[in-house]
């Protein structure tokens, strides 16, 4: 008799959902689409022979250790790399202040495990990153989203809802905000607002998760600083990941808070994986340890550069005028968001998009809530610049003919 999998299977399980990216990406893969769909770097940015030099060297120098099992809150030599780049970005921190993930996905899922019990309230951006969504989802958390302007989250309509959520008597269990070229929508918040996020936090006596993948991508404009570094009151807990500065096939991802925070993050990933590839950590630290990180970051950012500069242009160059639609203009990651007239759901016109063969994500993947169905996602990080003309061209046509 076969296994009656609903009468087994838990409710967690039940309530997750296949990612939407994922099953997207799957319409994306023939060879004639050009795919602004995914979020993946360009894999010319991999230093690929110097990671072939340092593995070997690790192998034969450290093999014992570097594939042994390892500390779950990360290999020591990493960990003190990470502090010293963490410094030149004006955080400070010790050992017991840092854990490594298996990337920044894991993180989020330890966000997750440790503060949410089912029905609890979270508060998150409006348009947020898809596998927080997810992650967030999977421990029946109630995501409240708030609106965002070229600046970030709308301060003003956060508050109102935190004193209506206080009415209820509902204290949500943290804010979860990407201030640095936002996934999805490439927005950076304003250094005004991340002051007025602290203090609301402060009043209101909230956690911050702050989830960073992008920051070290900028293209134009000064850095801003990051909620880490000007927390002082210890409810910072913030998320870093190789993925889009060095390569995202390591996993390998680092957490920054407390000490006593931090500390339940090593007591759930212990559960999770004992500790992240002391292998994968090794090689990354000796790649820390001989400065290359840096002129990794240099040279990606002169390939996203030219990406994000021509994508921009072109939008200007072939998209329809005068017709309500608009979209950001990033100074740095690897995203921009396009938000067409409310005439237009881009889930409908996907389709038609693949017909062109052009593919992008669709805006209602990135809501928590009340998904909004007039905008997408468009990467422009992997194609490559031939890429960025044609199918910009071509999302330009398929816009026109549904914006008729
Ligand atoms: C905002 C944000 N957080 C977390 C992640 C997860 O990245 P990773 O697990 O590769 O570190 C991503 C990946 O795209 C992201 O955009």
């Amino acid at each position: 008799m076969a296994i009656d999998l609903n009468s087994i299977l838990s409710s967690n399980i039940k309530n997750m959902k296949r990612s939407v990216i994922r099953e997207l990406l799957k319409l994306t893969r023939k060879k004639e689409i050009i795919s602004f769909a995914g979020g993946l770097p360009d894999p010319d940015t991999f230093p690929i022979n110097e990671i072939a030099e340092i593995t070997n060297e690790i192998l034969m120098d450290n093999g014992k250790t570097a594939l042994q099992y390892g500390a779950t809150e990360g290999y020591i030599p990493l960990r003190e790399e990470l502090i010293k780049f963490l410094a030149t970005d004006g955080v400070k921190a010790d050992l017991d202040n840092v854990i490594v993930t298996t990337a920044s996905q894991q993180a989020l899922d330890i966000v997750g495990k440790i503060f949410i019990d089912p029905g609890d309230v979270v508060i998150v951006e409006r348009p947020t990153y898809v596998g927080a969504i997810s992650a967030f989802n999977s421990y029946k958390s109630k995501m409240v989203g708030i609106e965002m302007d070229d600046e970030g989250m709308l301060m003003d309509i956060l508050s109102e809802k935190l004193i209506e959520l206080d009415k209820v008597g509902t204290k949500p269990k943290f804010i979860y905000v990407i201030p640095d070229f936002q996934n999805p929508g490439g927005y950076t918040m304003s250094f005004e607002r991340r002051k007025k996020l602290l203090e609301i936090a402060s009043k209101n006596n909230l956690l911050i998760i702050e989830d960073s993948p992008y920051r070290a991508i900028r293209y134009r404009g000064e850095t801003i600083p990051s909620l880490q570094s000007m927390d002082k009151e210890k409810r910072v807990i913030s998320l870093y990941t190789f993925s889009k500065i060095l390569f995202p096939g390591m996993r390998l991802g680092w957490v920054v808070g407390p000490a006593e925070i931090v500390d339940k993050f090593v007591v759930a990933k212990q559960a999770m994986d004992l500790c992240t590839p002391p292998f994968n950590q090794a090689i990354v630290a000796e790649y820390l340890r001989r400065g290359k990180l840096y002129d990794n970051i240099s040279s990606t950012i002169i390939n996203y550069k030219a990406k994000n500069e021509l994508m921009l242009n072109k939008l200007d160059e072939y998209m329809p005028k005068g017709q309500g639609l608009k979209w950001t203009k990033p100074d740095g990651g690897l995203f921009l968001w396009v938000t067409c007239p409310d005439s237009v759901n881009t889930e409908d016109i996907f389709y038609e998009a693949i017909k062109q063969n052009v593919a992008y994500v669709t805006g209602s993947a990135f809501y928590g809530e009340n998904p909004q169905y007039n905008s997408l996602r468009l990467n422009f990080s992997y194609p490559t610049l031939e890429q960025i003309d044609t199918g910009i061209m071509r999302l330009a046509k398929v816009l026109e003919n549904n914006l008729k």
